[in-house]
């Protein structure tokens, strides 16, 4: 008989409602739900709420290539801190994930974590934006999305070709990080009245904009599924929005930062604030805000991005874009989205857990918490307070630009294929 494990005195919360509920597993399955279970294991789930496990379509894990900022191994454990069991890793490695030996690498590796580690292809051979990559043979390894990240594909022309390939491969999604490199590459924050006051060179919002209304217009004609990474305009959501009410095959995330903070963070000249896209206004954390709540924005994705702290110390205009988002993402869309009203619990987690696991075609993540579902679950406490130290993150770099800010909501535990990879906070592998 495989060994049993009981999740005992918790809330479960799913797409199915809401219920008090032990939940027991049996090898990688769940197997029953309900009152008074009993298991050969026990994790406490008292006061805790207990959900299908959350799922980042976006995070930067860095290996191959610059593993003194994160590697596969810590960024999965950073991830399964977070709460989540699956993620997609992004293809800006060096060298990049545009190669079937490389991708092949990283999934290996990711086997081998404490997350459930999925590749996204690149778009383009080396992200150039002009040869498409074999975007068959990546999918033959199951990539199933598609992007340059980092980099816009700037080329209306690679674009619609990469849409029509991306056609004939099952489950296939082009995602775009839609920032017009034309309009934004000279740029360091946010093209607006702080940028002006600092001095610092700025990325407008209409780099965002025209490209989503441009890849719209491209779904439209090809038919194809595009995904826009990172959304951060109150243009490009309204796009969105029209996109959608006409039926097009589109889908959006957001990610915390762009919820919770705006460019006037970057009067410090901290580069911990710097990011692509841009920290933008309060007009436009508002609109990141209300297309979550209106499901505009399908997916609440972290865009983690490791940087080593000397590259981080660097004066603004010369560090690299980018910071932390998997251990703190939960507990935002708590404190930031569902605790004054924005949106639901059970919504706030379906941008977390169900929505992007269908996006990213995961049938084993994403619930329901039911019998027969894969047991990818987390646990977490909603009223627990704690000061985020960039010190204590299980991830290898240290850009968090919450440290020292408290934040209310933390995972307890974390359950991978019916194996609890975090209990009681501490990650076991
Ligand atoms: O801020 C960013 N950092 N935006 C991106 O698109 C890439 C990322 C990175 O890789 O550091």
């Amino acid at each position: 008989m495989p060994e049993t494990l009981v999740i005992r005195g918790g809330r479960v919360v799913d797409q199915t409602g809401t219920r008090d509920a032990d939940v027991l597993v049996e090898s990688d399955r769940i197997v029953e739900v309900g009152a008074n279970l009993t298991g050969d294991r026990e994790l406490d789930a008292g006061g805790c709420v207990v959900a299908p496990g959350l799922v980042d379509l976006h995070v930067h894990l860095r290996e191959p290539g610059m593993e003194e900022a994160e590697t596969i191994e810590t960024g999965a454990r950073a991830a399964a801190r977070g709460g989540f069991t699956a993620l997609v890793a992004m293809p800006n490695t060096t060298p990049p994930q545009d190669d079937p030996a490389v991708v092949a690498a990283v999934l290996a590796a990711g086997a081998r974590s404490c997350c459930d580690v999925r590749v996204a292809g690149a778009i383009t051979r080396g992200r150039a934006g002009t040869d498409l990559a074999p975007m068959g043979e990546l999918h033959a390894l199951g990539v199933r999305i598609f992007t340059d990240d980092g980099a816009c594909v700037d080329s209306a022309g690679v674009m619609r070709a990469a849409l029509d390939y991306a056609a004939s491969l099952p489950g296939a999604v082009i995602a775009q990080h839609a920032e017009d490199t034309t309009l934004a590459g000279a740029g360091h924050m946010h093209e607006g009245d702080w940028s002006s006051r600092l001095g610092i060179p700025g990325r407008p919002g209409a780099a965002e904009d025209t490209i989503v209304a441009r890849d719209c217009i491209l779904a439209a004609l090809t038919g194809s599924r595009v995904h826009f990474l990172h959304l951060s305009t109150a243009g490009a959501i309204e796009l969105v929005r029209a996109a959608k009410a006409r039926g097009l095959p589109v889908t959006a995330e957001a990610a915390p930062h762009h919820f919770t903070l705006t460019d006037a963070a970057c009067a410090s000249f901290d580069p911990v604030f710097k990011v692509n896209p841009p920290l933008r206004t309060d007009a436009d954390v508002a609109a990141v805000k209300a297309g979550l709540a209106d499901g505009t924005i399908d997916a609440i994705a972290t865009d983690h991005a490791p940087h080593p702290t000397e590259a981080k110390e660097r004066p603004f205009e010369e560090a690299p874009p980018g910071m932390l988002g998997l251990e703190t993402a939960l507990a935002l869309a708590l404190g930031e989205l569902v605790a004054p009203g924005v949106m639901s619990l059970r919504d706030a987690l379906a941008r977390l857990s169900w929505a992007p696991a269908a996006i990213a075609g995961l049938a084993d993540h994403g619930g329901p918490v039911a019998p027969g579902s894969a047991a990818n679950l987390c646990v977490f406490d909603p009223t627990q307070r704690w000061v985020v130290d960039a010190d204590q993150l299980a991830s290898r770099a240290r850009n968090t630009p919450y440290a020292g800010r408290e934040l209310c909501g933390r995972i307890r535990h974390t359950i991978l294929r019916g194996c609890a990879v975090v209990v009681d906070g501490e990650a076991r592998a």
